[in-house]
């Protein structure tokens, strides 16, 4: 079969996946022969309050390329960067100049396969997934295969939802670059964020000691994913403490290199993983870019890194969580036609763990 009869079959599977979608009583329910979808989206750089619903043609797979019929979709905080534009750094690297190269909002998915382009071997019309994809505040989104994995099994479609970004990011941080044992004390600074809420479980499934970072209003919330203890930022400067950690993760200050290494073993990990604020032009990376100059001449291993959706990433998520290891904390649900102030409410600090866009009734 060749890329353009490929490309027919898909855009055939799709249609047919469409119409049983059809047959499906929700809120956004599509009709038979649409080629139409409702999506939320942005086509400026502002506020999150600028994306809005509309009606926009139903994406079909390329090469390696997934449709995906949207159940529910994450939020996370590189929404709000993607919708405003900032830091500006972002525009520069490929999510376009002047305005979003990619008008529908959101990137977090777990839905139904619809249809698969050419060369895809992973997955099959109607397999159940969760991973990233190219806007996912739709009906229907385009995932890439290799960012795609099969949904858990034991979590709900808000949870499976809220994992992908969040989770791998976390995942990344505690397995990948702090290489987390049993046994260790980790400090984790923005234990009650997305990335945070799922990096204190990570670790305390490794059998680490945690103690979490957070306002008080949600330390109970960090408490419940299995923190021994909550240090509130907002009246005790963690950085002054009498004690030290082998492992730092930074998921949620901009504290300086300098003020978290007073706290970190001797031949301790600090891992940054990001901060809100900072400068107009790079955000909270500038630390981040200094770390492996300051590394060279130190005992302790300083990193920050960029996190990626992958298959085998998504899978040891699943893992955790079928296990019954890792949940998502996700403490807010919007429909799509709100998913804007599901953005406003993540960065103003209202959402407490995750929150997701339900595109469909879950099942
Ligand atoms: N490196 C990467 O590839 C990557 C990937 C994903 C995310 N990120 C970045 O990582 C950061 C966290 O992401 P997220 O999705 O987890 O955000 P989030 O859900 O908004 O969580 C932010 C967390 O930071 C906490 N926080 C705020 N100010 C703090 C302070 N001064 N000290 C300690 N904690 C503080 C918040 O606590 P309260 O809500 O309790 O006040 C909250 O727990 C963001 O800047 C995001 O852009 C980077």
């Amino acid at each position: 079969m060749n890329a353009s009869t490929t490309a027919q079959a898909a855009a055939a599977a799709s249609a047919a996946t469409i119409a049983a979608a059809a047959s499906a009583s929700d809120a956004t329910s599509i009709t038979e022969g649409d080629t139409t979808m409702r999506a939320a989206v942005q086509r400026r750089y502002a506020g999150p309050e600028e994306i809005h619903l509309d009606t926009v043609p139903v994406p079909q797979p390329g090469d390696g390329e997934v449709l995906v019929e949207v159940h529910a979709a994450g939020v996370d905080r590189g929404v709000w960067h993607l919708a405003t534009g900032r830091p500006l750094v972002i525009r520069a690297i490929g999510f376009g100049l002047r305005r979003p190269k990619q008008p529908v909002q959101g990137s977090d998915l777990a839905g139904v396969v619809s249809a698969v382009g050419a060369g895809v071997t992973r997955f099959a019309v109607g397999d159940e997934v969760f991973g990233t994809a190219d806007g996912s505040f739709a009906q229907f989104a385009i995932a890439k295969e290799e960012r795609l994995a099969l949904r858990p099994e034991a979590a709900g479609i808000a949870d499976a939802a809220a994992m992908p970004v969040s989770a791998v990011t976390a995942l990344q941080a505690v397995q990948d670059c702090a290489k987390v044992e049993a046994g260790q004390r980790v400090l984790i600074l923005g234990a009650s964020g997305g990335v945070g809420s799922f990096a204190v479980q990570i670790a305390v499934a490794a059998g680490a000691h945690v103690t979490g970072v957070a306002s008080a209003a949600k330390a109970e919330l960090v408490l419940e994913l299995g923190a021994e203890r909550v240090i509130d930022y907002r009246t005790t400067e963690v950085t002054e403490l009498d004690e030290s950690f082998d492992v730092i993760i930074d998921a949620g200050s901009l504290t300086s290199l300098r003020r978290l290494r007073r706290i970190l073993s001797p031949t301790g990990t600090l891992v940054m993983v990001g901060g809100e604020g900072g400068d107009a032009l790079v955000g909270g990376s500038g630390r981040t870019l200094w770390a492996p100059l300051v590394s060279l001449f130190a005992s302790q291993r300083l990193m920050g890194f960029v996190s990626a959706t992958t298959t085998e990433r998504l899978e040891r998520v699943r893992d955790l969580v079928d296990a019954g290891s890792v949940r998502a904390a996700v403490s807010r649900t919007y429909p799509l036609e709100r998913a804007g102030d599901a953005v406003t409410d993540l960065a103003a600090g209202i959402v407490s763990g995750k929150a997701a866009v339900l595109v469909r009734d879950a099942r």
